[in-house]
């Protein structure tokens, strides 16, 4: 018969490694948290296609929007000019977003576009 305390060794073994990883990625975040860490990207992307794209598509000889956020075009220098863009753009939509969209967005456009550290 096989032994049988292998089994909840490998467990115990695992768990280990799990707890450690967990260690290594909290470390990694700490070090570089996010900006806007109250803002989820994955709201703001889809409040940012319902209500922002289609206008910047419009503006862009290209059709793209995203455009407008690239190194070449960008007038946006750190994360506080990014969040004021975001607010004055929603607001001059009549969005009627508040704080927490506005985080939302602008955690989106930094992830996925303009990577500011600060
Ligand atoms: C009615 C058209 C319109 C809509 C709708 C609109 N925008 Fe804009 N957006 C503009 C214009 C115009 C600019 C300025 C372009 C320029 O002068 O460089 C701009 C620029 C920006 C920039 C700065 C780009 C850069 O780095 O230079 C951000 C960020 C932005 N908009 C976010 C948003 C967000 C978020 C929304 C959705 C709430 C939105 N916009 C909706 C017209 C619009």
């Amino acid at each position: 018969m096989a032994n049988p305390k292998a089994p909840a060794k490998a467990l115990r073994r695992g768990v280990l490694a799990f707890m450690f990883t967990g260690l290594v990625a909290g470390a990694g975040t700490a070090a570089s948290a996010p900006l806007f860490p109250k803002g989820d990207p994955a709201k703001g992307a889809a409040l940012h296609k319902g209500q922002c794209v289609s206008c910047h598509n419009s503006m862009m000889p290209t059709g793209k929007g995203e455009e407008l956020y690239s190194e070449d075009f960008r007038k946006m220098k750190s994360a506080s000019e990014l969040r004021t863009m975001v607010e004055f753009c929603a607001n001059r939509t009549r969005s009627g977003w508040f704080e927490e969209e506005i985080e939302h967005v602008s955690r989106y456009l930094n992830d996925q576009h303009y990577k500011f550290k600060k």
